[in-house]
């Protein structure tokens, strides 16, 4: 990949503003052009970033677009990485990486074939919380890893998001919203999951939208919005997972994991930075690790600059492996739970290479 990789943004909605704020400041990127199918859209999002709207289409055939950025909603990022890939772009998607797992192994592989990258969000894990937490393993400070807790609790999305109709349709609710962000950074810290064991539940069938100008439309709800599962990791250690649109709150870490010799907090892996801690076998009471590893500053855009400036022939961080791998263990924690039986990853993954502590990856623009 070249030191500047050309950027198309596809899908200018509510997410849209954090990739542009962080494409603004990375030398590795640079936009050159902006699609949604609302061309208003578009068109506002474009003029504010002085760069030009497209349709997808246009976007898609431009001959300076090197990477596509797929922001549109989990149901269309299969289409669009298609087309991209088949136009002959890289691709760098949110989460997940398609709406169900045979879509998101056909794009993999079509960018393998055509020799492009595909590259996924999340990238919070590339930030100094996760990967603290990770060095922390590595370094052997839990002695044995054994085990982990993954809690996300939230009454939904429908009250703050304008149109949260996606988060409820088959690529969404609380595991394939959510999930991607812990199970990433499950799979970051323990490595690859093997077999997956579940028990979900759809608690209600309507959601009512608190904000905007849609406030007060009912949307129908498609998908178990309450996920328990237990993830078995290659290496033996167990990870318990709950996800939820339904609780109201909870006390309990985003994540912990847990050693032989010491327990360890980590912190929202829905974000780049936090406290990690941990509570050493012996001694009385928790401390604060120094962040060790991990991008400084990092924002929703590193995963994009660390593939732009990874060199050809190794794996970006953010790679359409792990997403791939990520979206099969979220997938197999429903099929476990609608049959009852537990069962076994179609799909492995190398853990991602460590980030050291370092500022973002191919420098900051100076701003003159
Ligand atoms: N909103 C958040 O806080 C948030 C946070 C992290 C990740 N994400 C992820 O980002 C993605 C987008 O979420 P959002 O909240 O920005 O959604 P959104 O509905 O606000 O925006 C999606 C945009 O994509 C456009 N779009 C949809 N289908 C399209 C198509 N086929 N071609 C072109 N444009 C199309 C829509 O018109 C819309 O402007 C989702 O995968 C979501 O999981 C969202």
């Amino acid at each position: 990949m070249g030191s500047t990789l050309n950027v198309g943004i596809v899908g200018a909605g509510a997410i849209a503003s954090q990739y542009l704020s962080t494409i603004r400041r990375l030398q590795a990127v640079r936009l050159v052009a902006i699609a949604d199918l609302d061309q208003e859209r578009a068109r506002a999002a474009a003029e504010a970033e002085g760069v030009r709207a497209a349709t997808v289409e246009e976007l898609l055939a431009a001959s300076d677009v090197d990477i596509v950025l797929n922001l549109t909603i989990p149901a269309a990022h299969a289409k669009i990485a298609l087309q991209a890939i088949a136009a002959g772009k890289s691709v760098y998607g949110e989460k997940p990486l398609a709406a169900n797992l045979a879509d998101a192994k056909r794009i993999v592989e079509a960018g393998r074939a055509a020799g492009v990258r595909v590259g996924c969000a999340p990238d919070t894990v590339l930030g100094t919380g996760t990967q603290t937490a990770r060095k922390a393993i590595d370094d052997g400070l839990l002695g044995i890893p054994l085990a982990a807790t993954a809690v996300m609790v939230t009454p939904g999305h429908e009250r703050w998001h304008p149109n949260p109709d996606f988060y409820y349709q088959a690529g969404g609710g609380p595991l394939l919203d959510m999930g991607p962000y812990y199970v990433s950074s499950l799979v970051t810290m323990l490595g690859p999951v093997v077999s997956v064991v579940g028990s979900a539940s759809q608690t209600r069938q309507t959601r009512t939208i608190g904000s905007g100008p849609r406030a007060g439309e009912v949307v129908p709800v498609d998908v178990d919005t309450h996920v328990t599962g237990v993830l078995r990791h290659a290496t033996g250690a167990l990870s318990t997972l709950v996800m939820s649109f339904d609780a109201v709150a909870t006390r309990a870490s985003n994540i912990e994991v847990h050693g032989d010799k010491a327990s360890m907090v980590v912190p929202d892996p829905n974000r780049f930075h936090g406290e990690v801690r941990l509570h050493t076998l012996g001694s009385q009471d928790w401390e604060t690790l120094e962040p060790s590893a991990g991008f400084r500053d990092a924002a929703r855009g590193y995963g994009l600059a660390d593939l732009a400036t990874t060199p050809d022939g190794a794996p970006a961080r953010a790679n359409g492996d792990l997403a791939v791998h990520v979206l099969d263990v979220m997938e197999s924690l429903l099929t476990a739970s609608a049959t009852g039986s537990s069962v076994t990853m179609q799909t492995t993954c190398e853990r991602p290479t460590a980030v050291p502590l370092s500022d973002a990856p191919g420098g900051v623009r100076v701003l003159v």
